[in-house]
């Protein structure tokens, strides 16, 4: 009768919503095909970036860090790190000792950097950055001491020398003016004499992957990758210097800052983009750049899922058809709330009050899709990531010939070390699709700081012997 007609539009609608929400899934899902594709066209992108006909248009940018060697145990002395880039800014005070007793103590401090100075001049950013530093060495009491500074400047750098770094470009949520194509270093020399009141020895610009390579490399002499998974996602690695076209000579190693957060951007990952990649993209600071890194790294990630829940909600398969105030705001979804979400010891009834706090009111049946959401977005990047670094780890393997490649990637991030799942999948997929390559995954603590000085260190003894 009646009621079984109602109940049968009833189901129907059920399952016609349903398809749809795996309909929208799906497209997050990426095949076998997909991630081999994924590993071949970075690996091209990889050779691009390295030859001298191509580097300069490569979207990969490849760029030498003069970092030529992993640390060797002797290096010591006191030294300042800066870490700009990551999810805070901090300045730190690095000890290492040699010897039998190596080891390496910290002491650092933890400042904000308000948006409107992340977006404001660079001179006004340059000039907060030696407020804070002026503050910590105010703190720890050695203003007079003037150290050797190590900067960890976690954006892509032109180097001619290891204390010499033209910014590229701004990434991540940073947008200063007057600092593109201008050399980091000399702005905070700059900034250091306008103060006035302190004096010190800038000797290092580092990428945070080749400080977080360093760190592990201090443990592990094996350890030649420095992956981040963080607020951005990049890697770094040790090539042969006879590859890298773009520095002269031909002996020995220099750590390659790769900048593969830029992979994509001349469309050749297009295929597996979707329509809220898109727009997340173009909601973005930099539209068009660091398309890879915009599916892989946690400043995105809750912003490709706010734009799929909007979706859903709109064609009213979410939050009863009502886009709220709070689903409108973007960056809501931090790479914690993620976290939260998808961690299997959480019942629905705790992930609906993480909803809550976002100011999403949820029913249960909202709050299971939204964890399948974060789940399809998340997995999609580290399968991503794990592809990428399938190709580097390949690549090491080809240019020494070998038919087994056993090497340690030291890695660092938020993504990493917070996500339930995501460190899982991308080692699962680098071992899918680099079957020959034995990776070992080393956290690193602090590479951001610790590396920075340990690469100071360094480049002080070189620099002191030359002398
Ligand atoms: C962005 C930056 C890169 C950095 C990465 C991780 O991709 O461009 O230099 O290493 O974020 O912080």
């Amino acid at each position: 009768g009646k009621g079984a007609a109602m109940v049968t539009a009833v189901a129907c609608r059920l399952v016609s919503q349903r398809k749809q929400i795996d309909e929208v899934l799906a497209s997050f899902h990426l095949s076998e095909e997909n991630l081999i594709e994924v590993k071949n066209k970075m690996k091209d992108e990889l050779e691009y970036g390295l030859k001298k006909e191509t580097h300069a248009i490569a979207t990969v940018k490849m760029l030498p860090t003069y970092v030529c060697g992993t640390p060797d145990g002797t290096e010591k002395g006191k030294f300042l790190a800066l870490d700009l880039g990551g999810t805070n800014f901090r300045v730190l005070l690095v000890k290492i000792r040699s010897g039998r007793r190596k080891s390496v103590r910290m002491y650092n401090k933890i400042f904000a950097i308000p948006l409107e100075i992340m977006q404001g001049t660079g001179e006004e950013l340059f000039d907060h950055i030696v407020q804070c530093i002026a503050d910590f060495l105010e703190y720890m009491g050695i203003k007079g001491a003037r150290l050797p500074l190590g900067f960890t400047f976690s954006f892509p750098c032109r180097q001619a020398s290891i204390d010499k770094g033209t910014l590229v470009e701004w990434t991540k949520g940073f947008k200063a003016t007057e600092c593109e194509g201008e050399d980091v270093v000399d702005m905070l020399r700059e900034a250091i004499k306008r103060r006035n009141e302190f004096d010190l020895d800038i000797v290092a610009v580092v990428n945070d992957t080749v400080g977080t390579m360093m760190t592990c490399g201090y443990e592990d002499p094996n350890c030649e990758i420095g992956l981040i998974a963080g607020t951005g996602s990049n890697v770094c690695y040790m090539e042969e210097m006879k590859n890298i076209e773009t520095v002269e000579g031909t002996e020995g190693k220099m750590c390659i800052n790769t900048e593969w957060g830029g992979f994509g951007d001349n469309g050749c990952i297009d295929s597996i983009r979707t329509k809220y990649d898109k727009e997340v993209d173009e909601g973005s600071l930099n539209p068009g750049k660091q398309r890879y890194e915009k599916m892989t790294s946690g400043m995105y990630l809750g912003e490709i899922v706010r734009q799929i829940l909007i979706d859903l909600t709109k064609h009213g398969l979410l939050f009863r058809g009502q886009i709220s105030e709070s689903l409108r705001t973007r960056g809501i979804f931090e790479t914690k709330f993620l976290s939260q979400i998808e961690s299997d010891r959480l019942a629905l009834l705790q992930a609906r009050r993480i909803l809550q706090q976002l100011g999403l009111d949820s029913t249960c049946d909202d709050s299971i899709i939204v964890k399948e959401v974060c789940g399809a977005v998340s997995k999609r990047a580290a399968q991503l990531c794990g592809a990428g670094l399938a190709a580097i780890v390949e690549k090491k393997r080809e240019n020494r010939n070998l038919e087994h490649l056993k090497i340690t990637v030291g890695v660092d991030g938020t993504l990493y070390k917070l996500h339930p799942h995501f460190s899982r999948i991308l080692q699962e997929t680098v071992k899918e699709l680099a079957p020959h390559c034995d990776v070992t995954f080393m956290l690193s603590e602090d590479g951001s700081g610790k590396g920075a000085a340990l690469i100071t260190a360094v480049a002080k003894r070189l620099h002191n012997a030359g002398e």
